[in-house]
């Protein structure tokens, strides 16, 4: 179990994108742009960047509209990963919905992203439909399936 004695959360702003973009491009084979992330703060998006120790370990970004939020991005930086971490930033993105009186919340993952799905089907989420072949193949060649999965809150 993760402690969260020196853990903080803190919104994704634009003086911050740029340091973020460090565990987006390591955590992703196609990852966001920059100028993407900076498309993705504010207005209808939201996103926390969660901080241990001083040490920024990963981030959600999420978009709002209308009673239903979308999970767009969550990342916790390599070296980071299996502490925890990704599930206090999802619970965290559940609360932020909570004040948004969210009532669905729907996310896609690549097929074959197994920790990433396994950490969503731990907290609830169903898988609703798939899109046959949206992604391109992590290999270069080919492409793969999203799973779009929701979670009623
Ligand atoms: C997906 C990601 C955010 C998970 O973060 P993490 O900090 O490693 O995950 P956690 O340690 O919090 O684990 C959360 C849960 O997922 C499970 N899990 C994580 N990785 C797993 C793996 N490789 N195999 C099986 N289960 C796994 C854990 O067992 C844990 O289960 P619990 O809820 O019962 O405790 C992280 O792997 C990541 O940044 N991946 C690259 C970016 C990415 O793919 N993002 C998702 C885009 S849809």
């Amino acid at each position: 179990m993760t402690s969260l004695v020196n853990a903080q959360f803190s919104p994704i702003t634009q003086d911050i994108v740029e340091s973020l973009m460090s565990i987006e491009v390591a955590c992703h084979p196609h990852p966001w742009t920059e100028k993407t992330f900076r498309s993705c703060i504010d207005g209808r998006y939201f996103g926390n960047y969660l901080t241990v120790d001083n040490n920024t370990v990963g981030f959600y970004v999420a978009e709002h509209v209308a009673g239903e939020s979308t999970l767009m991005d969550i990342c916790v930086a390599p070296e980071q990963q299996g502490k925890g971490y990704g599930k206090i930033l999802l619970l965290q993105f559940f609360e932020h919905c909570k004040q948004q009186a969210t009532k669905t919340i729907f996310l896609e993952v690549r097929a074959k992203n197994i920790s990433a799905q396994m950490l969503y089907i731990n907290q609830g989420f169903t898988e609703i439909s798939r899109r046959t072949g949206y992604y391109p193949s992590n290999t270069g060649f080919g492409y793969e399936d999203a799973i779009v999965m929701s979670k009623k809150l």
